[in-house]
């Protein structure tokens, strides 16, 4: 049926027509008058928007924290939208972290409050259940790093981030001292629900001149982007929300991938991990941390909660960009690509993707499936991200390293790739070049390093200096070195800033 539902809190929204650029935030605030949720900088960026999106995964409900200014409103299809005015108790009280907040006087102007309490209500709700990966919270310290990335993507101006993480230790720990949670009878009548009104069958719907087009299989998916081939892919809307809210660009046609389940797939299949296109950065992150552990600290600062709850690792190579964190690592892992159409599938290495600025090798009617990922590689592997903040923030320089040493210590494989470097994610040919069969030593490694300034010419710009990226791309080699060679060495600074180690 080509019809958009939704549970908006608890009343059921029905939609036969909608345009496919609306933003949640906009339905909420001028359509439903529901103004609690505020417009702060629509991009995506300070968390005053924040609602949560619940979805029944395997008979639970799994809650997700999002911007609602780049949540296009027709991906809401099947699920429940939550607001600030939802989340009272049905005892009609205060929330736990709306309480938390109001104990520790975590409020002043009020404006970035109703982001953080739905931030909170997301964690806390998904710690009822033990849905949530993180660790069991231990140490202050440990509590406090866990807040930060739960916050990471709200602002606050005036009340100050102390009193806020303080209300943030009282909902958490008594979120974590309750027993797992049965599903309670609110929650299941949610679950029933949303069962029937789970979108079964590919939809289209149009409003004033455009389109939305939700296909519900990998067929349908390649059958419409046949069809239209200049249709906009859509995956999280990480990238393309801001199209909408910043450029202004009205979109005529758009394909939601979100919808088809073999695109959410995981799994590992003949030593590859293989990741499909509607997979979201919170999905893969713990199978990603479990199978290279180095990357736990760069995932992490990959954006925010709400971000990486909504873009997708693949949306991240298919932008083409030259500063996605996530290129430079999967061209260090050696991963590939599967690109399909109605002609069939087409592996690619992803390095060879990257054509040039803005250009891609993706043929009409294509689209990207998976990216494979060679598990277990046996060589050393660093990732590194220069930015000015430590989370939320766009890479000045990033830096993956994959280096294989034979018995004699000698370098058998160099793989050196780079973000912000170049026109695109790009390897260091002639530094990997000067590595490869020599001894790995510090002589080696500076002589390569200095080659970098013929491998890369790379641009100033208000992010950083051509100057400054060079020297820190060579500074980047220098300590992926010094860690392979004495990890007991400190060579970095964590979050409450004392020096850890590699
Ligand atoms: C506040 C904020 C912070 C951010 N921080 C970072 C950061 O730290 N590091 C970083 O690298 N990026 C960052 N980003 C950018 C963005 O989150 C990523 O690029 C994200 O991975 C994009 O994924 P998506 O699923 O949201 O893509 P979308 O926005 O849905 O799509 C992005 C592009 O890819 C195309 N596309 C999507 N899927 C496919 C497919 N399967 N096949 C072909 N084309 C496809 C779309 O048509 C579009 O052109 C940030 C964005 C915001 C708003
Ligand atoms: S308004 Fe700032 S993140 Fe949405
Ligand atoms: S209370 Fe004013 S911005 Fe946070």
């Amino acid at each position: 049926m080509n019809t958009v539902r939704f549970l908006l809190g608890q009343e059921l929204i029905e939609l036969e027509s909608v345009s496919p650029t609306l933003t949640v935030l906009t339905y909420l605030r001028e359509e439903k008058k529901k103004i609690g949720t505020k417009e702060g900088c629509a991009e995506g960026d300070c968390g005053a928007c924040t609602v949560v999106i619940a979805e029944v995964v395997d008979d639970c409900l799994h809650y997700r924290a999002v911007n609602a200014c780049i949540v296009f409103l027709a991906t809401l299809d099947g699920k429940q939208l939550l607001t600030v005015e939802d989340i009272k108790t049905t005892r009609n009280e205060l929330h736990p972290v709306q309480q938390s907040m109001v104990d520790s006087h975590a409020s002043q102007c009020g404006f970035c409050t109703p982001g953080f309490v739905m931030s909170g209500f997301a964690e806390y709700q998904n710690r009822l259940h033990k849905l949530d990966d993180l660790p069991e919270s231990q140490s202050d310290e440990a509590v406090t790093t866990q807040l930060t990335q739960v916050f990471a993507g709200n602002l606050c101006r005036c009340t100050g981030y102390g009193p806020i993480i303080e209300a943030g230790k009282t909902w958490l720990i008594q979120a974590e001292q309750t027993t797992p949670q049965e599903i309670t009878e609110a929650e299941a009548t949610i679950i029933a629900r949303l069962k029937a009104i789970h979108p079964q069958t590919s939809k289209t719907l149009t409003q004033a001149g455009q389109t939305y087009i939700q296909p519900d299989s990998i067929f349908a998916l390649t059958e419409a982007l046949a069809a239209a081939p200049g249709a906009t892919l859509l995956a999280g809307g990480t990238d393309i929300g801001l199209w909408v809210t910043k450029q202004h660009k009205a979109l005529d046609t758009v394909i939601y991938l979100g919808c088809i389940a073999a695109l959410k797939r995981i799994e590992v299949r003949g030593g590859l991990l293989e990741i499909g296109a509607a997979v979201t950065y919170s999905e893969a992150l713990p199978v990603l941390i479990q199978h290279f552990p180095t990357l736990e600290e760069y995932l992490y600062r990959h954006r925010s909660t709400q971000i990486r709850n909504a873009g997708t690792l693949v949306g991240n190579i298919a932008n083409g960009s030259p500063i996605g964190d996530m290129p430079p690592v999967l061209i260090a892992l050696n991963a590939q690509i599967t690109l399909t159409s109605q002609r069939g599938q087409r592996p690619l290495a992803l390095e060879d993707y990257f054509i040039a600025y803005g250009k891609q090798d993706r043929q009409p009617g294509e689209f990207i499936e998976s990216v494979h990922i060679p598990l277990n590689p046996p060589g050393s592997f660093g990732v590194y991200k220069i930015s000015k903040r430590f989370e939320q923030d766009i890479s000045s320089v990033s830096a993956a390293f994959y280096v294989e040493l034979d018995d004699q210590r000698r370098v058998q494989t160099a793989r050196l790739c780079f973000g912000g470097m170049a026109a695109t994610p790009k390897r260091a040919a002639l530094c990997e070049q000067a590595l490869l069969n020599q001894p790995w030593n510090e002589a080696t490694v500076q002589a390569a390093a200095a080659l970098l300034g013929q491998d890369f010419m790379p641009l100033s710009d208000f992010r950083a200096s051509r100057e400054y990226r060079l020297t820190v791309a060579m500074n980047l080699l220098k300590k992926f070195f010094i860690q392979q060679q004495n990890p007991r060495q400190a060579t970095q600074i964590s979050y409450t800033g004392g020096l850890i180690h590699a």
